[in-house]
């Protein structure tokens, strides 16, 4: 114990966190996406994410049957849509759909893009840990999609350009 420290609480404490929209498709074709912040990179080679997803949402009985799933960064004008996403299930309604929000399709995997975020992810699962609440879907990266202003002659993306939403 030191003098000028107290402790605070435990859960999660890396910040600042990346909001993500995790968008992803059932069995039966219907779309859906939900808000995730337990997510990081968690390998450059080769790339891959990973996003943590607690099994009584929707979307992880969506990701566990199909495999995949498409993270999206999120952008700060997309507020109002990120708060309902993560405060409605798409059990009960078609989410995307009511908030009115841009589709687009996967185009290595099965899964809808979010056309209206500057980049989506689009990403394989290749492996899973339960590691308390949330299970974290490590997820191969297939594809990266972003807006074609912000990708510079290299390839590489000028995150400077995107006014992300922040927590
Ligand atoms: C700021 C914020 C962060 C969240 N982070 C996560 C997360 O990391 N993992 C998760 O499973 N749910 C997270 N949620 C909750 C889900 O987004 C929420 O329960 C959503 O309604 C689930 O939708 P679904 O049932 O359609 O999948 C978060 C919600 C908010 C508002």
């Amino acid at each position: 114990m030191y003098p000028e420290k107290k402790t605070a609480d435990f859960r999660s404490v890396l910040n600042p966190k990346t909001p993500l929209l995790v968008s992803c498709r059932g069995k039966d074709g219907k779309n859906n996406a939900l808000v995730v912040v337990y997510c990081c990179n968690c390998s450059f080679d080769p790339p891959m994410i990973m996003v943590g997803i607690v099994p009584s949402r929707h979307s992880y009985t969506l990701v566990k049957e199909s495999g995949c799933f498409v993270a999206n960064l999120v952008p700060a004008n997309l507020k109002t849509q990120f708060d309902y996403l993560g405060s409605h299930s798409g059990r009960d309604e078609d989410k995307l759909t009511k908030l009115g929000m841009r589709i687009g399709e996967g185009i290595k995997i099965n899964a809808p893009l979010l056309l209206d975020c500057p980049v989506s992810i689009e990403c394989s699962v290749v492996s899973s840990v339960v590691t308390g609440s949330h299970e974290m879907f490590i997820g191969k990266i297939e594809y990266v999609h972003a807006d074609a202003s912000l990708v510079q002659d290299d390839g590489k993306i000028a995150w400077n350009k995107i006014d992300f939403l922040k927590l």
